[in-house]
């Protein structure tokens, strides 16, 4: 009894100690996002918000190349009208155009910019590209329940400045807790760094939260079909279990019958 209990112990500890050593050693929060859950959505407002959050902060460091202007009319993505989102490409953004070989302004049917200055990486992939939940002791059960969390991760990254920094190499480290130590990203959200086009009030956790949630839909535009097509799925295989499970009884049934009649 007491050999095995110490087992475990060891067991526990050994794996716990490689699932630290795994990454995500920062602390992501657990926020309640729309999208989340097998009949969760998008939040149209929520994503407009978002990219206003994007459009007028990140887009000066970060990119978003993989992701075409015109999916933001999406019904399930931000749902804007045609007309306002040619007017917003046209506005915020210039693209190079090799035809012209010069630069233009963006239109409807351009993807938006790429960007990395100062070394700052395309965010088209970047929800789905970092998990903030892992373990626990690297089962990933957390992530069933609580989802993968790159959304999480990326609103807690935007919050977790701790307001050190350091030099290394001649640059310029901040400490943030969702990092999880020191990266190159100076804190870019500070409240009321945009005025909300709904009248929404702009603190740090709002934007935070709805540049995330915009992010997410970047990443996955396509979540909610996926979500109907597996609801859809499970509902199919539920009836045809049942069919077949009263198919089975009626084929067995005589069978069955003529066995209670021998004995
Ligand atoms: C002044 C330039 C600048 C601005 C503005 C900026 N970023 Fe960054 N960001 C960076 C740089 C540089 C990095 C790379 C940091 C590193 O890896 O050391 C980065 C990294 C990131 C990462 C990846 C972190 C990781 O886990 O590797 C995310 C996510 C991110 N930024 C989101 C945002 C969002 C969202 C905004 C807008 C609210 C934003 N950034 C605004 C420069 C910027």
């Amino acid at each position: 009894m007491f050999k095995k209990l110490a087992l475990t112990a060891a067991l526990t500890l050994s794996l716990g100690t490689g699932a630290h050593a795994a990454g995500g050693a920062g602390h992501v929060e657990d926020y309640q996002f729309s999208f989340e859950g097998p009949f969760g959505t998008f939040d149209q407002m929520q994503l407009q918000r978002g990219l206003q959050v994007y459009t007028q902060v990140c887009a000066a460091c970060h990119g978003l190349k993989y992701v075409p202007i015109r999916t933001l009319t999406s019904e399930d993505g931000p749902g804007m009208p045609e007309e306002q989102v040619r007017a917003y490409a046209e506005q915020n953004f210039e693209v190079y155009d090799e035809e012209i070989d010069d630069w233009r302004p963006a239109s409807f049917n351009d993807h938006f910019p790429e960007n990395n200055a100062a070394g700052a990486p395309d965010l088209s992939l970047m929800a789905k590209a970092r998990a903030g939940f892992h373990g626990p002791y690297g089962t990933g059960l957390n992530q069933l329940f609580k989802g993968m969390g790159g959304a999480e991760y990326i609103a807690s990254l935007l919050t977790g400045y701790t307001g050190n920094d350091k030099e290394e190499a001649g640059t310029i480290l901040y400490e943030n807790t969702a990092y999880g130590g020191y990266y190159s990203m100076a804190q870019p959200l500070w409240g009321d760094d945009v005025e909300y086009a709904d009248g929404t009030e702009a603190t740090i956790e709002q934007q935070a939260q709805d540049v995330a949630a915009f992010l997410m839909w970047a990443a996955e535009p396509k979540m909610m079909a996926r979500k109907e097509a597996g609801f859809t799925g499970v509902l199919f295989l539920t009836v045809l279990s049942v069919l077949l499970y009263l198919t089975n009884k009626r084929i067995w049934a005589p069978i069955k019958a003529r066995a209670k009649e021998d004995s």
